[in-house]
Formats: C-alpha cells, structure tokens, sequence
C-alpha cells in the first residue's frame, strides 16, 4: 500500500525502519507519519471514541482533529497523523481513557 514512486516527488520511501504497534513488529519508512504507516500495513483503527467508544481513524490528517489520538513512546494522546516515525518507535491505539470515562459513568 506504500507509494513507491511519487509522479511529483519521485522516489521517497528510501529508508526503512521498523515500528512496533502493539508489540508487533511493522516496517515502515522514515519520512512517514505515524498513521500513514500504520495505515500502509493495514491498521487502520487507531482507538476509540471517549463518549461512544467506537472505533477511530484518519479524519483530517492534517493535526485540527483529535481523531488519530495514540500512544506512542510512552506519551498519551499524540496526534499520529503529524508524528514522523522513527526506528524502534512504540505504538499503541488510544483504547482507554479511564479518568475520562469514570465522570461519564458517574452522571
Ligand atoms: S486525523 Fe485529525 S488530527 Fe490526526
């Protein structure tokens, strides 16, 4: 699902690396944001809704939503979609908020 060859930009995926989304290992490409990589290798869930708690993905990909809401390196609530990838790099999907969802549960 990489664009190996861009019409414009040319070659850009040149340099790989290896992420791991929930301990599994996936490669990617250096000048890739988190999403996109993830979203190359087939993932496209990145978490859940705080409310509803349903599924979440790309919406904007462009930083003005929260959407796209991971785990990465040990950092809560990054915005994947503006976070450049790097070899090693941890990831895991925004599925629980439970400080969020204890004062919905008690309304
Ligand atoms: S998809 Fe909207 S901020 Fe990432």
């Amino acid at each position: 699902m990489h664009i190996e060859k861009h019409p414009v930009l040319g070659r850009q995926l040149l340099k790989p690396v290896t992420i791991y989304f929930n301990d599994q290992p996936y490669q990617a490409y250096s000048q890739q944001s988190v999403a996109a990589a993830l979203m190359a290798n087939g993932i496209k869930k990145l978490g859940v809704s705080r409310k509803l708690v349903q599924s979440r993905g790309l919406f904007c990909s462009r930083g003005r939503c929260c959407s796209c809401y991971m785990t990465i390196d040990g950092e809560d609530h990054v915005r994947s979609c503006m976070t450049v990838v790097k070899d090693g790099m941890r990831i895991y999907p925004n599925m629980e908020d439970p400080e969020v969802r204890r004062e919905i549960d008690e309304d």
